[in-house]
């Protein structure tokens, strides 16, 4: 085994503080396949290689707060590496600096601070550091918990792959592979029938399932937040194929993907949560839109929560055991309240903190983008690249 260069770090790492003995792991944001695969990891590197106790925390940030853990044995964690969901339990409302306790009287939300809480839980279980496994929001509470004290190491997971520092987070790949599939199915039907199928995907804000699913099944159309769409655009694009080639078409689109001149489809707002936005509805627009622009039939699938369900592919149990075990090691060699992640299909780690609270959109000079657009791909608007933004090679 080749250990982390620690030369480069930064003062959080450091031998100066207690030993690790005991560490507390736990799932935290919306859950996605790969997750008990990293507790896997987690636990037998853990126990195997450092001789640590572990203690899994339930449901993310409300065990925490709510002091509900269990010890976690090698045993435990044996027979998960394929199974779907968390073990753990996992929850995207818990906020321990921010956490809602109900509506005033005016129907506004009530916060409280409940980091004390987490503090106690951890100082109960006797833990030297936490392992965090979750998303951007999850990032951004567990920030707030090291300003109280506590060692925390991140692992990032999540089907939007939004992660700042990190290339790649558990779970997007059998996200994207799922999408895949399904579009791959809308596919031979859309040919049959001579339709436009318009197949809504998740990622929120970033369009990295979108673009990844979109040139993995062969979309004619992507659509995604970083780019505005032109309804004029997509027409024309759609009605060319049809008058030079095939007569249907596979229009991709991101959740939050919005026109030019409009805003992203809300679902829901979800006040209890600590991202009270939910995003969802824009495929039916896409899809009624391009009917009455084209005339042609068109049919609209919104896969949701589909992508997050299931095992996760080869390429996510590597990934989470390549995480898992590189938290536990560079909490070993002296790692304090760091992310731990991937850049150019090397494992390292950044600042914790200074990776929360910011989210990772496509940036426009993508490879993918580009190679997307040379096999005639249509993002429904013209792409300007900013400076500076191209990427020397695609295989940088
Ligand atoms: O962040 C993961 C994600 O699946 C997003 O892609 C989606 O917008 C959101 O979570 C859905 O959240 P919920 O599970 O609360 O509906």
């Amino acid at each position: 085994m080749v250990p982390f260069d620690r030369g480069h770090l930064g003062p959080e790492t450091s031998m100066a503080h207690p030993p690790i003995r005991r560490i507390g792991v736990l799932t935290a944001g919306g859950d996605c396949p790969g997750l008990n695969a990293t507790i896997r990891a987690v636990v037998k590197t853990a126990i195997f290689r450092y001789g640590l106790e572990v203690v899994g925390i339930e449901d993310g940030f409300q065990g925490l707060i709510e002091g509900r853990t269990r010890p976690l044995t090698a045993r435990d964690a044996s027979g998960i590496l394929a199974r779907g969901g968390t073990m753990l339990g996992s929850n995207n409302r818990a906020n321990p600096a921010r956490q809602f306790v109900g509506l005033d009287p005016e129907g506004k939300p009530r916060h409280e601070d409940l980091r004390h809480r987490c503090v106690e839980t951890v100082e109960r279980a006797k833990l030297d550091a936490l392992v965090v496994i979750g998303g951007d929001g999850t990032m951004s509470g567990a920030s707030r918990l090291v300003e109280r004290g506590l060692n925390i190491i991140g692992i990032p997971k999540t089907i939007d792959n939004d992660l700042v520092g990190s290339e790649i987070s558990i779970g997007f790949l059998t996200a994207v592979a799922t999408a895949t599939d399904a579009i791959d199915k809308l596919h031979s039907t859309a040919e049959s029938h001579h339709r436009v199928m318009v197949c809504e995907v998740m990622g929120r804000n970033a369009g990295w399932i979108a673009l990844t699913a979109g040139v993995a099944s062969g979309s004619d159309v992507i659509l995604m937040p970083e780019v505005p769409f032109q309804w004029d655009a997509i027409a024309e694009f759609i009605d060319a194929r049809r008058r030079f080639g095939p007569g249907f078409a596979i229009v991709v689109v991101a959740e939050g993907a919005r026109p030019r001149d409009g805003e992203q489809v809300v679902a829901k707002v979800d006040l209890s949560s600590a991202d009270p936005i939910r995003l969802g509805g824009i495929g039916a627009v896409v899809a009624h839109e391009i009917g009455a622009r084209t005339g042609l039939e068109t049919r609209v699938t919104v896969l949701g929560h589909v992508q997050r369900g299931g095992g996760p592919i080869a390429a996510d149990r590597v990934l989470a055991t390549n995480f898992g075990f590189w938290a536990v090691t560079a909490l070993m060699q002296g790692a304090r309240n760091r992310l731990i992640v991937r850049q150019r299909h090397c494992f390292t780690e950044v600042d914790l903190v200074a990776a929360a609270d910011r989210q990772r959109t496509v940036p426009l000079g993508d490879p993918l983008v580009d190679a997307a657009r040379a096999v005639g791909t249509s993002f429904g608007a013209s792409i300007e690249i900013p400076a500076g933004d191209r990427p020397a090679s695609p295989v940088c």
